[in-house]
Parts: structure tokens; sequence; C-alpha cells
């Protein structure tokens, strides 16, 4: 079947043969030819998320050459360019105010330019989200390769996963169990190979969630970066996008509710990062997607937790991926009827094709649904008075954190906490070991200014740890609260993504040291206990000061961001759907 592609408005066009010999021309000065650009072929464009500053992607410089031969052999002409980079570590103030740069700068490419189709290569957190909400708003032919993570890290015999080992060493640390030199010898384990992180936090959790939405080929996102099927996949995905381009099978033919919902299920499933909550409603929405708060309680909740991988379980990627990675996981809720698998697939086939023959062969990695490590592990969501929405990672927390504030004897799942307040991680690590705070296990430790347009970006700073003297104690754990994000490798049971945050005046901004915060999971609710009288009066002190911002988009980032419970999204692009269809003029 030939199609006349939107490259072809350039290249192939009698009615500005000026233009568009104007737009052949400079395609030939690395080595492509006019009659290539004109052959009717479409361009597939490869949105390289790989470079030195995105190490955790890099891996993508070497998988596009074999992407390229798919394309080529599939008959299509691809055209790399990169994407804005994301690098979760070592971005500040947040990679988090990366993900709506990286989208807008992907939106402005796929449209302005002569692509047909593209591959969007994934990998570290907000390099999934960002792609796949671009694809969205474009709305052209488009397919996820993952990188994959990295190979499982091992450190005097036992395991070290990414990020994990980062919380358990600097606890350890704190409680003078090992030096600085041991801390740094820890993460440097951890980390072996190219690849992103190998345990389930937001990078493997969002690739995950990617095939689970149908945007990537079956098996892709869990395959070690280094692995030779990592190779092989991307050659397979370069050949799918041509027939995809051919087609014309677009992200808002796969893009359903019944994808999110079941992105939602996997989610909890897999002991999935918390910052899916907020990248699961911001591609949601941009794929025109409504997503109520209610479902994460509604789908998600009584899902059990099927994988056993850090920092919910034991193991690391290679091991999931040997266990059959996602496919072998959806298989369990497919069975368990927990899916809407009659939905198409980038594969070309529904999601409950490719499912079939997919049953792990690991069950100590990947349980029988009816024989989970946990039951209900989905995210809680709490409100109250202190905000509208917030959620807690139950797959995380460990027996004695239960024992000590969840199962007070006819008061099961009420707890009751005198807050210590942070403006800011500056603060936190300013104070936490400030005696005169008389910081103990009755304490919840809370943190403001943390969220998209206070921080700015939305910080991952909520897993806060407990002051050294607890940790030397054996308190590994203090409940904690925030209007910022936390790391999808942390286990820390946080009450977290508090939205809307204390800078546009949520509740947040009007708690004080020593109030008491009382969490009622059973009523799912979370309110400082407060009397009206008083706080009508802190709120005429007015909110906490943000800092100022610090760069042209720092500010307009703030000036567009929506709050996290809407994803964060840049409001006014949410209004963009599908704009490939409407041409840009020469
Ligand atoms: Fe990039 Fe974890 S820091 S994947
Ligand atoms: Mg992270």
């Amino acid at each position: 079947m030939t199609r006349r592609y939107r490259s072809q408005d350039w290249f192939d066009n009698p009615d500005h043969i000026d233009m568009t010999a104007l737009y052949l021309e400079r395609f030939m000065n690395y080595g492509i030819t006019p009659d290539e650009l004109r052959s009717g072929k479409p361009i597939i464009g490869i949105a390289q998320s790989g470079s030195d500053i995105s190490p955790c992607n890099r891996i993508h410089l070497e998988l596009a050459k074999r992407v390229r031969d798919g394309i080529r052999d599939a008959g299509g002409i691809p055209m790399e360019f990169p994407l804005h980079p994301i690098f979760e570590n070592c971005r500040r103030p947040t990679a988090a105010i990366d993900r709506n740069l990286a989208y807008m700068g992907l939106v402005e490419i796929l449209h302005g330019y002569p692509i047909d189709a593209v591959v969007l290569t994934t990998g570290c957190d907000k390099t999934t989200p960002a792609q796949v909400m671009a694809a969205s708003t474009v709305d052209i032919p488009a397919i996820v390769l993952s990188g994959g993570p990295m190979l499982d890290g091992w450190l005097d015999g036992e395991l070290v996963g990414s990020g994990a080992a980062i919380w358990k060493g600097r606890r350890r640390l704190a409680a003078g169990e090992i030096d600085n030199e041991k801390f740094l010898q820890i993460a440097a384990a951890s980390a072996p190979s190219a690849g992103h992180c190998n345990t389930m936090g937001t990078a493997s959790t969002m690739n995950a969630i990617a095939e689970a939405l149908g945007m990537s080929l079956t098996g892709c996102s869990a395959i070690p970066a280094p692995y030779r099927e990592r190779g092989q996949m991307a050659y397979e995905t370069g050949r799918r996008i041509v027939e995809l381009a051919r087609q014309d099978i677009k992200p808002s033919s796969i893009l359903s509710r019944e994808a999110f919902l079941d992105a939602i299920v996997v989610n909890a499933a897999i002991g999935g990062s918390t910052n899916a909550q907020q990248h699961i409603i911001a591609m949601a929405r941009h794929a025109g997607v409504e997503l109520r708060l209610e479902d994460w309680m509604e789908y998600g909740h009584d899902v059990p937790l099927l994988l056993n991988m850090q920092p919910s379980g034991k193991y690391l990627g290679e091991r999931f991926h040997r266990a059959g990675g996602v496919p072998a996981v959806m298989w369990e809720l497919e069975q368990a009827g927990l899916l809407r698998s009659a939905r198409p697939t980038v594969t070309g086939r529904t999601m409950a094709e490719n499912l079939q023959g997919h049953e792990s062969v690991d069950r100590e990695m990947i349980t029988p649904f009816d024989q989970p490590l946990k039951t209900q592990a989905g995210f809680f969501v709490l409100k109250g008075n202190l905000f509208d929405f917030a959620i807690m990672k139950t797959s995380v927390i460990s027996p004695e954190f239960r024992a000590r504030y969840l199962s007070h004897p006819g008061q099961e799942g009420i707890f009751e906490c005198r807050a210590i307040v942070f403006d800011g991680s500056g603060d936190y690590h300013a104070r936490i070991n400030d005696p005169s705070l008389n910081i103990d296990e009755d304490c919840i430790l809370v943190i403001r200014g943390a969220g998209p347009i206070g921080w700015p970006g939305s910080a991952e700073v909520v897993n806060m740890q407990p002051p050294d003297a607890l940790i030397k104690r054996g308190v590994k754990n203090l409940p904690t609260l925030g209007d910022g994000r936390q790391s999808g490798t942390s286990d820390s049971p946080s009450i977290l993504n508090a939205s809307p945050e204390s800078a546009v005046g949520g509740g947040l901004a009007y708690i004080r040291t020593g109030d008491t915060v009382r969490i009622d999971l059973n009523a799912g609710t979370c309110d400082m206990l407060v009397d009206d009288a008083e706080l009508a009066r802190r709120k005429t002190e007015g909110i906490p000061p943000v800092p100022p911002s610090q760069t042209p988009w720092q500010a307009l980032y703030r000036a567009t961001v929506g709050q996290m419970h809407t994803g964060a999204c840049m409001e006014l692009a949410v209004e963009y759907r599908g704009v490939a269809a409407v041409m840009p003029r020469h």
C-alpha cells in the first residue's frame, strides 16, 4: 500500500518547487540523494535521548545503528536528532523541570520537520513520559524503544541496586557502620554497566508502563542494556515503525482509557515508582484520556505485588528479564481478569495476543497471582486539610513500620504524629540533627516548598532520613509527608506528591512544627488537628516564600505548570492534540 506521507509535502511538492529544492539540497551534504528523499519512502525520526550528560540513555547512541538498519531494511529513511537531555541524578534543581521542556522541544521537531513516524528512545525516568506525551500531541506513528537497565550490581556477595543502595548506604553512614570510601564503593558497585537504574525505580517503571500501554514491542522494556537481545530489539523496533508509518497507526489509536487503566494495574503489580502517578496522568491528559483521581484506588489499590524486585522486593533487572519481564507479569494479571487486553498495540496485535505464552519461568521472581508477595500493593490515596491529593506507596511499608504505626489495637490504620516542618531540603539538612527539635518515633517529618512551582520542578526530597541519633537506635524510617516527590528506588513509606503544594497556598503552607497530624488509612484522610480560628489566623501570615527563578525556563515552567494531581503538565499544552494533522506553513 502506498500513501502520501507528510514528508512529501517538503520533498516532493510540485506546487512549491522552489521550496522543495531548498528542503532537499542540504540533506545531500551527508550523502542522502534527492532520489531517496523523493522515492515516497517514509522518513523515520529517531529521537535520540542518549548523550554524555544523559548516561542512563547513552546506550541509545549504539542502539540507534541497529534501529537504522531495521528502518532501512523495511524501506524507510532514518533521521536521527537529539532530545533535550534529562538525567535524573545530576540535573539541578531537579530533572522534573526538564520533562515538560523535552516534551515541548520534541513536539516542535516532530511538527516542524519532514518526519512521518518516530522511534522514541527511552530510559532514564522522565525520558519516557516526555516522549510519549509529545507523540500524542503530534500524533504521528510512534514506537518506544527502551534502552534497558544496567546489569545487576554486586558487592561483597550481595545484590546492590540503583538508588536503593544509596538510601541504605546513607543510613549505614549515619549509623557509623561504614565510612565515606565504603559508601562511594557501594554506589559504584550498584552501577556496573551501561543502562538505566536496575531497580524498579522510575526508569524501569516508566519503561514497563510504556510497554503495558502497548507502545513498544513485546518484552522490550526489561532487556538489560548490554544484552544481545537489546540490539536485536532495536533492529525489530526499526523494522516495525516503518510498518506503523505505512499503516498510519498513531498513538491516538493505542493510548485509550483502557490502556491507562491497565498501566495503573501493572504499576501496582510491579511495585512501581510513585513518580508513575504524575507521569501516567500527564500521558493520559496529552492523549485526551480522562483519568479520575479515584481510578488509582478503584483499579490499582487492590492489585497484589507479583514482582520480587527492589525496592519492594529482593532482586534486580537481569533476573526480571530472565523471568519473563513485563509480559510475564501481565500474563498473570490477564489470567486473573484484571486487564482490558482486547486493545490494539504497536505490534499490530491486541495486548491479549501479545501476552499469549508468556507465563513466567521463575516463580520466585514473578509469583503466581494467587501467591503474591503482598496484597493491596497499589498506591493509597489520601486527602484532608493538608492537601486535596497525595499518595502512599503501600508495597514498601515494612512489617516494623506497620507494627509501630498502623497496628494499634482497635485503631488499626490510624496514627497521630507530632509534625516537624522543614521549608525545603536546605532547611531539613541544616536542622534535622538539632537536638532542640526533640525528634522521636512519634514525629512525622514534613517538607514543603518542594512542589512543581515551589522548587521549581518538584524535587525528590520527601524520603527524609531520621536524625542520626534515631538511626543509631535502630529507627530506620519515620513517617514523612511533603509536596515534593521521592525517588522511585526509595523504600520510604512517605505521604508524597501532596497537591496542591504549599507554594500555591495548599494546606501544607499553614502547618507548624508541633502540630498533630492524624492519618487514617481506613478513611483515606490526613489532617492537621488545628482549629478553624487558628487556621484562619495562620492564613493571614501568608505562605512560606520560595526561591526566585534562576533561568528563563524556570520562570516559564512556573508560569505554565499545573499541580501534581493533574500531572504537572504545561496546562496550555494539553489543549493541543494531533497537531500533525495541520501542516506547518512554508
Ligand atoms: Fe537515570 Fe535512574 S538515574 S535511570
Ligand atoms: Mg528518580
